[in-house]
């Protein structure tokens, strides 16, 4: 087998034997198939598509290409969430306690941010003393012990996937329905969670920016789940506005403990109990009370327990950027857009994220929403505060700010949907 002739191919719009699969993502892990090679690969695949049963087994080759963990003696049943990545997208972090709240155990593999879309292990940093990193055995005591974990995945889970990830993201190729539907699920099946629910975002701060690309990622994201002996469900979630108030680390941090504490955003609020009611079915629990767990404190008592059990404290005050900018309304109306992916950006350069994987990123930058769209606002009233340690991004933050990126008219209507079941 060759490189090449698996190029040509893809190319040629042919379809790949399972064979061709099998040596393709084994020779890339070890090495043999070069980086070049696998782009041109990946940017084939995205352009001319893969049918069903070349993603299963694609995805197949990439669980087999690493460890696969196992929680089956754990007491509870085990479920997990994924998000395919949004702006503001804090629910992970109340929604891993709430559920371990509810009775059932949640092994939360999660990512850093990486562009626009932020990431909840750099969320999570910004607590004083808080570790991504645990191994195996690690997270299993914590597992036992609270019921829920958010750490980063080991080096031996997938191994493939980490490396085309990667490789996608620096030549154009993430956005391919096969490759982020074997990218999620490789790693959500090796991971050995027995169910999963997944929120995949619909609009312009999300991967997929119409609602039937989502629906056919969901469907592929399913189907491949199910095949595994994975419960897998998905929603559809609106990413056409940012996620609740805040968009940065420790402001989501500080906005999801207000969650906890029963308070928070009504869409976060809305959202995490949508999320937790889907995951505890799932799990075989499907008379278990979620938004009893927020009102009564047992998910608040579940997040310090966590986040102590990985070295946080969950009393330290969080972090807080040097410098504000308040940008206000210009006229007064009806907010009817505030744009995911501008609002995204801005905290992007605010220093909130990184443009690449080695970058740090500032635990307090981010943008704070005053408004939300279909809310009245008056001229001159704050719209957004941009916070940042470097003042000198302000400008360029502004920027991505621009345009149609905000609108205020007469009109009377906001722009997101409910939560839909796929
Ligand atoms: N998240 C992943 O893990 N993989 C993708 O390809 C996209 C989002």
């Amino acid at each position: 087998m060759d490189a090449i002739s698996v190029i040509r191919t893809k190319r040629d719009r042919g379809r790949l034997s399972d064979a061709q699969i099998d040596w393709v993502i084994d020779a890339y892990t070890r090495g043999e198939v070069a980086d070049e090679q696998m782009s041109a690969l990946a940017m084939a695949i995205l352009l001319n598509g893969m049918e069903r049963r070349e993603i299963a087994r694609w995805t197949a080759a990439m669980i087999d290409s690493g460890e696969r963990m196992d929680f089956s003696a754990l007491p509870r049943p085990t479920a997990d969430k994924h998000s395919t990545g949004g702006v503001g997208d804090k629910i992970t972090l109340p929604l891993a306690p709430l559920v371990a709240a509810c009775g059932a155990a949640v092994p939360q593999l999660s990512g850093r941010g990486l562009g626009h879309t932020g990431g909840t292990l750099d969320k999570l940093e910004s607590i004083p003393g808080w570790r991504a990193l645990l191994s195996n055995d690690e997270m299993m005591d914590v597992l036992r012990s609270v019921g829920a974990v958010i750490c980063a995945a080991g080096d031996g889970l997938a191994p493939a996937d980490k490396k085309l990830y990667a490789l996608r993201d620096v030549t154009g190729t993430v956005e391919a329905i096969p490759l982020i539907a074997s990218s999620i699920m490789s790693k959500k099946i090796a991971e050995g969670t027995g169910s999963l629910v997944l929120d995949v975002k619909v609009g312009s701060g999300a991967f997929m920016k119409n609602l039937e690309d989502a629906r056919e990622l969901a469907s592929t994201m399913v189907g491949l789940g199910t095949d595994h002996g994975v419960r897998t469900v998905a929603l559809l979630t609106d990413m056409s506005t940012p996620l609740g108030l805040t968009a940065g680390n420790a402001l989501e941090v500080r906005e999801s403990v207000e969650v906890l504490a029963g308070g928070g955003p009504a869409d976060v609020v809305e959202l995490t109990l949508a999320l937790a009611r889907e995951m505890l079915d799932a799990a075989g629990l499907p008379d278990a009370d979620p938004a009893k767990a927020l009102a009564d404190g047992s998910a608040m008592d579940h997040w310090r327990r966590m986040i102590a059990a990985q070295g946080g404290d969950p009393d330290a005050p969080l972090p807080v950027a040097r410098e504000q900018h308040v940008l206000r309304a210009e006229t007064s109306g009806v907010l009817t857009e505030l744009d995911a992916y501008a609002v995204g950006v801005a905290a992007w350069r605010l220093g909130a994220g990184r443009a690449r994987k080695e970058d740090p990123v500032q635990a307090g930058a981010g943008v704070e929403l005053h408004a939300k769209p279909g809310d009245r606002v008056t001229a001159g009233a704050p719209l957004l505060t941009l916070h940042t340690d470097t003042p000198e991004r302000f400008d360029y933050a502004l920027e991505a700010l621009t345009g149609d990126a905000i609108g205020i008219t007469g009109g009377t209507e906001g722009t997101a949907f409910a939560p839909t079941p796929l």
